[in-house]
């Protein structure tokens, strides 16, 4: 798969996930195999050796940048890319770190991210990759970035808010009541960026994917190729600690649910211990630590808890009172694989090795 100048062996991105779940050993691993590795950088600094607690904003370039290097010190030739959320406080540091750092690409979502090229202007070997959830959202991006920066989108990653994890692009009441169509998003934003702007470039479907026959659906309903996050949390090389990738060993389908973040976003998550996490934040924190966000309801009205060390605690193990993003299928783990046996697995590589032999 092609996107820019960056050629992938496998149509298949590994999704962001923050807070550190998707870090250098997961990002580096996948791209090692073939695939997009993508660093998430929302809070890359909270569990960063640089951070004293108190020195937020002057350390997350510098934290993003450390994991860069260690993500190319796994996989040299990799295609390893930065997936940037538009709604935190330091997205224009965050994207220029990344170009800086060395991203191929640059992925970035919860929040149309009308500005990216802007921020990249430096560097325009960095591919550039929006997600949206609707055939309007890709409407306003590419029409706002022809007009302002002469530029378009190197590939579109459509997210399926009926399935997939992490903050999502819908309302939350509209969230599975059956109007979304993942796979007409997908054909409509390909007719619209093919007759609009005669452009043929990746568009790439996220959500609901994790075993080969969901790879070969996406990809004969018309996506040319994967986003995948929840598939990559129970492999030995994801970044999260132990208990978390046990936290989806141990899930049941109806565990998994709806929560509202402070960002104003709806999220996918475990929903066993949410209310343990605000019960947390009220009982340590007496106000926002960090600033993270934009806009957040506990930072401006203490309402809900902190998102970034909620997500922090369970990405470090604390699945009592952290919240563990998933998409609705993280029921579907069943064991701890590595990258390359995911790999194997989506790609039948492994038959193709015996056959060749
Ligand atoms: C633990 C977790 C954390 C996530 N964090 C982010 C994030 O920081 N930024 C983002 O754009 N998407 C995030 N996502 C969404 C994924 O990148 C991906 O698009 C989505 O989960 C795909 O669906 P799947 O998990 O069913 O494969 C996260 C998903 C999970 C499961």
């Amino acid at each position: 798969m092609r996107i820019g100048q960056h050629e992938s062996l496998f149509p298949l991105v590994q999704g962001g996930m923050g807070v550190r779940v998707s870090a250098a050993g997961l990002a580096g691993h996948v791209a090692r195999c073939g695939g997009v590795g993508l660093i998430a950088t929302a809070g890359i600094a909270i569990n960063s050796p640089r951070y004293d607690g108190s020195n937020y904003f002057a350390t997350e370039a510098l934290a993003l940048k450390d994991e860069l290097a260690k993500a190319y010190a796994i996989a040299p030739d990799g295609i390893i890319g930065t997936n940037c959320m538009v709604a935190v406080t330091d997205y224009a540091e965050m994207v220029k770190a990344s170009c800086e750092g060395g991203a191929k690409l640059i992925v970035s979502g919860a929040g149309l991210p009308l500005n990216l090229p802007e921020l990249t202007a430096d560097w325009p070997e960095v591919a550039l990759v929006p997600i949206v959830s609707s055939v309007k959202a890709a409407e306003l991006i590419c029409r706002k970035w022809a007009k302002a920066y002469d530029r378009l989108p190197d590939a579109v990653v459509v997210e399926d808010p009926d399935t997939a994890g992490g903050h999502l692009g819908e309302k939350l009441e509209k969230i599975g009541d059956g109007s979304y169509d993942q796979y007409a998003t997908v054909r409509g934003v390909k007719a619209y960026l093919a007759s609009e702007w005669h452009l043929d470039i990746p568009v790439i479907a996220a959500g609901g994917i994790w075993d080969r026959s969901d790879l070969l659906h996406a990809l004969e309903q018309g996506a040319d190729g994967v986003q995948m996050a929840s598939r990559f949390v129970c492999t030995e090389e994801c970044d999260a600690d132990m208990a978390f990738k046990q936290a989806y060993l141990d899930c049941r389908a109806e565990d998994i649910g709806l929560i509202m973040s402070p960002a104003g976003l709806p999220g996918r998550a475990l929903m066993a211990n949410v209310a343990k996490i605000r019960e947390r934040d009220l009982a340590y924190l007496s106000g926002c630590p960090t600033g993270c966000l934009r806009k957040c309801t506990f930072k401006s009205e203490g309402e809900r808890f902190c998102i970034v060390h909620a997500l922090d605690r369970a990405q470090r193990g604390d699945t009592e009172t952290g919240l563990i993003f998933c998409g609705t299928n993280a029921w579907r783990a069943t064991r701890i694989e590595t990258v390359q046996e995911v790999f194997n697995e989506l790609f039948e590589l492994e038959q193709a090795e015996a056959i060749n032999a």
